[in-house]
């Protein structure tokens, strides 16, 4: 995987990464094969918490068996559920929250992520988040319903007021239009 400027999901974790402090409560939406979980997880330290979602038993499991290679698994709360319910899950106040769209690598495209539980997902992490808290959002455009998704994203992101929240887009310019794009969100505040 690439670690450069061309790289949508190293562009967003560096976002996430910088000024995030440990021993907090960290989400990733979107579990997949668990790169951002541990990721996240990492970011956490051994006394934060993360929660960790995704709809798909497939994509938990490589989950899970990442974080236990890692030695991360006890810090880690795996759950089967869609993201639009994170507030069932989890109680605020959230620090970091990652949100990598689309479908699950190597897995079933049915259970891509959709703007109908994208939106109400995307609304819970915003009320969750504390004072200095970030969002980070890879968007895929090239698939069936991504660019309805990345246009219901972009419209919620560049809709919040910006006496509360700072929003910033990234496009990777000398690539396919399709290419991902990264949406950043930052709570105003200091943790
Ligand atoms: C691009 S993958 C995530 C990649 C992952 N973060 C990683 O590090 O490998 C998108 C994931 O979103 C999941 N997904 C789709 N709809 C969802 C929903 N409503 N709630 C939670 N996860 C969902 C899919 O099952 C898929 O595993």
């Amino acid at each position: 995987m690439s670690r450069g400027l061309d790289s949508a999901v190293h562009l967003v974790q560096q976002f996430l990464s910088c000024t995030a402090q440990s021993g907090g409560t960290f989400v990733d939406a979107t579990a997949g094969r668990g790169n951002d979980t541990l990721f996240m997880a990492r970011l956490a330290g051994p006394d934060g918490r993360v929660f960790s979602f995704d709809i798909q038993e497939d994509a938990l499991q490589s989950t899970r068996l990442l974080l236990e290679d890692a030695g991360m698994a006890d810090r880690v709360t795996l759950v089967k559920d869609s993201h639009e319910h994170m507030e069932r899950y989890v109680s605020g106040p959230v620090d970091r929250v990652i949100f990598n769209l689309g479908y699950l690598p190597g897995g079933e495209h049915s259970f891509i992520t959709k703007a109908d539980s994208t939106v109400p997902a995307l609304q819970s992490a915003l009320g969750l988040l504390r004072p200095g808290g970030r969002i980070g959002l890879v968007l895929y455009t090239g698939h069936p319903g991504g660019r309805e998704e990345y246009e219901a994203v972009e419209k919620i992101s560049a809709g919040l007021d910006n006496a509360l929240f700072s929003v910033i887009k990234i496009v990777i310019l000398n690539r396919a239009a399709t290419a991902p794009v990264v949406i950043v969100i930052e709570k105003a505040g200091v943790k």
